[in-house]
């Protein structure tokens, strides 16, 4: 049954993403409104600049530079948070829940800092909030695992959820340069968030895989808690060493659950991917999302995480969505029970290693870190060394069969006392699906 007069639609937030969605909200209106199966308005839009000129047209009285009034507007069915940001964010979002509105978000954030109350709150007041856009822009990632793969239990989720990362890395491997070189670059095409520690040091991926970790097992799992590293120590030379090995260097999320012992692993940090794995071919922009669940295998996901048209596409989903389910009276689901579910240690995580490590070229190096490792537990898989600069000093690469954090922990920390190392060992882990908790 659909409301009289039409859903009445709030966008707070006319940037790059607000724009996006208001203009292919009218463009594609009556089709759009045949999927809801009734009639929309876009009837309010707040911005904090009113005289800012825009890409879409907004009637004057349709626009104010006030949210809270959207928010506490009774007209209002649905309100579009797409101002960014945490704190007037997170009240306005508040606000719209305790009217029993229904929230429409792209802001990862404000869902990794806060989710826990505000999804609470909205099951408080028998209101919903869609959050597609908040996880890699225009892929359907949230649909996907909600609906689509509805009755798998997910053992493993790993990703590439930030794409100023993927771009970075996958430029440094094309065109031997450097991080610095590529970055500028980076900053001149606009591919870098103002806060550039989001992107380079994997915050924003690291909400992205709260917000996934949420999604498929029912917990919230709190930054601190997860290893969340970016890329700017991975080095050209890294990159090149990679190759060699047969592998591409990405910035990669990581879920894990183990359902024996009912443990959670969520963790951001650069990766050697094989070159033959899907994830090791996306390249540029492109986000990727490998799922396995229990039940259907592993499906794959690929496309573009950002940038105005695929963010709108994924807000406009959850909007037409939103509209449909309120027309319906429909309750906002309940979470999955994540009661008995244990944060594993990162140090129990099974995983196998890449170590870089600059030595004194003398005989004998090679066999002492190996008996490191050995003593520690750890065997390695291959080795590759290669002079370093002429000064007396070799590059030692190794990689590593599978071993605790922990036992790799124990070998770097004897490494780093050892003598014949001029630099600490520089670590990645290897994503060889032999990840796994303890
Ligand atoms: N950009 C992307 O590709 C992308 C992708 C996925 C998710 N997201 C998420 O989408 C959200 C929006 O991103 P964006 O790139 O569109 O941001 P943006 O271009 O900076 O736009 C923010 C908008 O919010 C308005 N605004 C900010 N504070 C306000 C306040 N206190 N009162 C009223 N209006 C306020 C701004 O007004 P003025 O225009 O007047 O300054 C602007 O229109 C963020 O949460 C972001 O993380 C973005």
């Amino acid at each position: 049954m659909s409301k009289a007069g039409g859903i009445r639609i709030g966008v707070v937030g006319l940037g790059t993403v607000g724009q996006g969605v208001w203009k292919h909200l009218r463009a594609r209106q009556p089709e759009l409104e045949l999927h809801m199966g009734g009639k929309f308005v876009l009837a309010r839009a707040a911005v904090r600049h009113l005289d800012k000129k825009r890409s879409v047209r907004i009637p004057a009285k349709a626009l104010t530079d006030d949210p809270m009034s959207i928010a506490c507007d009774p007209e209002i069915d649905i309100l579009c948070e797409l101002m960014g940001g945490t704190r007037e964010a997170l009240a306005v979002t508040k606000a719209a829940l305790k009217a029993g509105k229904t929230v429409v978000t792209a802001n990862k954030a404000l869902l990794c800092e806060h989710g826990e109350e505000l999804f609470a709150l909205a099951r408080q007041n028998g209101a919903h909030i869609y959050f597609e856009a908040s996880v890699a822009g225009g892929i359907p990632i949230i649909k996907a695992l909600r609906e689509g793969l509805v009755v798998n239990h997910f053992p493993l989720i790993y990703g590439i959820l930030n794409g100023t990362c993927n771009y970075i890395l996958t430029r440094m491997e094309r065109e031997g340069q450097s991080f610095e070189a590529i970055l500028e670059d980076a900053r001149k095409l606009g591919y870098v968030e103002a806060d550039e520690s989001l992107d380079l040091d994997g915050w924003d991926a690291a909400h992205k895989a709260v917000i996934i970790a949420y999604l498929a097992h029912g917990k919230w799992i709190p930054l601190k808690k997860m290893p969340v590293e970016g890329i700017r120590d991975v080095t050209l030379e890294d990159i090149q060493w990679a190759q060699r090995l047969g592998f591409k260097i990405k910035l990669l999320a990581l879920i894990l659950r183990d359902f024996k012992n009912g443990h959670v692993f969520a963790s951001v940090q650069p990766a050697l991917v094989p070159g033959d794995m899907v994830l090791g071919n996306v390249d540029g922009v492109f986000n990727a999302i490998s799922v396995t669940g229990d039940i259907v295998g592993e499906s794959v996901y690929i496309g573009r995480g950002a940038g105005q048209d695929a963010t709108a596409s994924a807000v406009i989903s959850d909007i037409i969505d939103a509209g449909t389910t309120i027309s319906h009276g429909i309750r906002p689901e309940e979470p999955l029970n994540c009661a008995d579910l244990k944060l594993a240690k990162p140090e129990d995580v099974y995983r196998s290693f890449y170590v870089r490590l600059s030595v004194k070229d003398r005989p004998g190096v090679l066999a002492e870190v190996a008996g490191i490792l050995a003593e520690e537990g750890i065997s390695i898989e291959s080795v590759l060394q290669r002079p370093n600069g002429g000064q007396g000093l070799a590059n030692l690469v190794l990689t590593t069969h599978v071993c605790t954090e922990a036992a790799m922990a124990a070998a770097v920390a004897r490494l780093k006392r050892h003598k014949s190392l001029n630099r600490k060992p520089f670590l990645l882990r290897i994503a060889d699906f032999a990840q796994r908790l303890g």
